[in-house]
């Protein structure tokens, strides 16, 4: 198999986890919603895991809505404010996942106050920009991601969170990227809803969580359980969480030694990198997580390149997951002003915290491999 180096795309269950999950896949199986001793013990188990996932983000217990991913968390924090709401602006960046992306472009379809917060050439907030649009008139929503998925810029959103709050506006932190490769505390953020997936920290596909300060009123998005205070019905995913509960809690024991191993290990890509001619680097001037670098090399298109890397042993990404396979350029380059082309050429490589030296090494040598014998290869 080839080296995995697309780990924002999704990682591998620790073996931990899976050992955490397996009693509740043979096991327990009552419905935690059932008041007989087989259900207190799926409810005990759903409980440990929320206290677990909450304190990854320095949250309460009670502030948390378990979801099937980030996905399902970004509709349900954008839509469920802004539905049964009076009125008010709904913002978000220009570099969003587009979780949150068409979530907000669907509110804008039933008639919903829209605005786009623009980027600089680093992918940070535009802060003139954004400051003037925070004033314009009355605000309901900011949605943010802590760090990008594809280029990795981290965004500083504590500052804002005093000046969204200060006109009445709540913000929401996408900290899906975040999670397990930056410390995360939702009231050092100033954010009142956060979103987390499990898949990304080592936990099985198919969770979430939605994190909710207790002041925010949402509109449920699922109706007909009365799970999740009536906020997400539904029978729990009992394993699964389960799972995302021992991942969040080993992101939180390991995540000083993960930044350190990847911070290496990237910062060893990115110096093969700018010593391989004809190669731009995203974000490079600006805070990016320890993991992530995208790229494009002069004269190739990003999924050429890729499924080139993938037959030589290596596999990463073309921008966002869901954007690969569209042939269209990402559309966090071109917020960042990237030429259509240049950006049609991006690279995304996202380490892990069992990625090895000798993967970069090898993913850098079929980098110069492929570039000396030009993209007719
Ligand atoms: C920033 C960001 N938000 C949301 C998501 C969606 O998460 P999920 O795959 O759990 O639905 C992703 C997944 O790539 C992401 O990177």
């Amino acid at each position: 198999m080839p080296a995995y180096l697309d780990h924002n795309a999704s990682t591998a269950i620790d073996p931990r986890v899976l050992e955490a999950m397996l009693p509740y896949l043979s096991g327990p199986y009552g419905n935690p919603s059932s008041l007989h001793r087989y259900g207190r013990l799926a409810r005990d188990a759903v409980e440990r895991a929320r206290a677990q996932v909450a304190a990854l983000a320095g949250a309460q217990p009670g502030e948390l809505i378990w979801t099937s991913g980030g996905t399902e968390a970004n509709n349900l924090a954008l839509k469920g404010l802004c539905q049964g709401a009076a009125s008010g602006r709904l913002l978000y960046g220009a570099t969003e996942h587009p979780a949150v992306m068409e979530a907000a472009e669907s509110l804008r379809a039933e008639g919903w106050p829209v605005e786009v917060i623009a980027v600089d050439d680093q992918g940070r907030i535009d802060g003139a920009a954004f400051r003037g649009q925070l004033v314009t008139g009355p605000l309901r929503l900011v949605s943010l991601m802590r760090a990008n998925n594809e280029t990795g810029v981290i965004h500083d959103l504590a500052p804002w969170a005093t000046e969204i709050h200060a006109v009445s506006g709540w913000l929401h932190v996408d900290a899906t990227q975040a999670a397990g490769k930056l410390p995360l505390d939702m009231s050092a953020l100033g954010a009142d809803l956060l979103t987390l997936s499990s898949h990304k920290i080592y936990g099985p596909k198919g969770v979430g969580a939605l994190l909710v300060r207790a002041e925010v009123e949402l509109h449920p998005q699922l109706h007909g359980g009365a799970q999740e205070k009536g906020l997400r019905g539904g029978t729990e995913n009992l394993p699964a969480i389960v799972g995302f509960g021992a991942a969040a809690e080993l992101a939180q024991q390991e995540l000083e030694a993960r930044i350190r191993h990847q911070q290496v290990l990237r910062e060893r890509l990115d110096a093969g990198l700018r010593a391989l001619p004809g190669t731009r680097l995203f974000g490079e001037g600006v805070p990016r997580l320890s993991n992530t670098s995208q790229f494009a090399l002069e004269g190739w298109d990003g999924e050429a390149l890729l499924m080139h890397l993938d037959r030589r042993g290596y596999a990463v990404s073309s921008g966002s997951a869901c954007a690969s396979g569209s042939g269209e350029p990402s559309h966090v380059l071109l917020a960042m002003g990237v030429e259509p082309m240049l950006a049609k050429g991006a690279v995304r490589v996202s380490l892990g915290k069992d990625s090895q030296a000798a993967e970069v090494d090898g993913l850098l040598r079929a980098l110069d491999e492929l570039r000396l014998r030009g993209s007719a290869a």
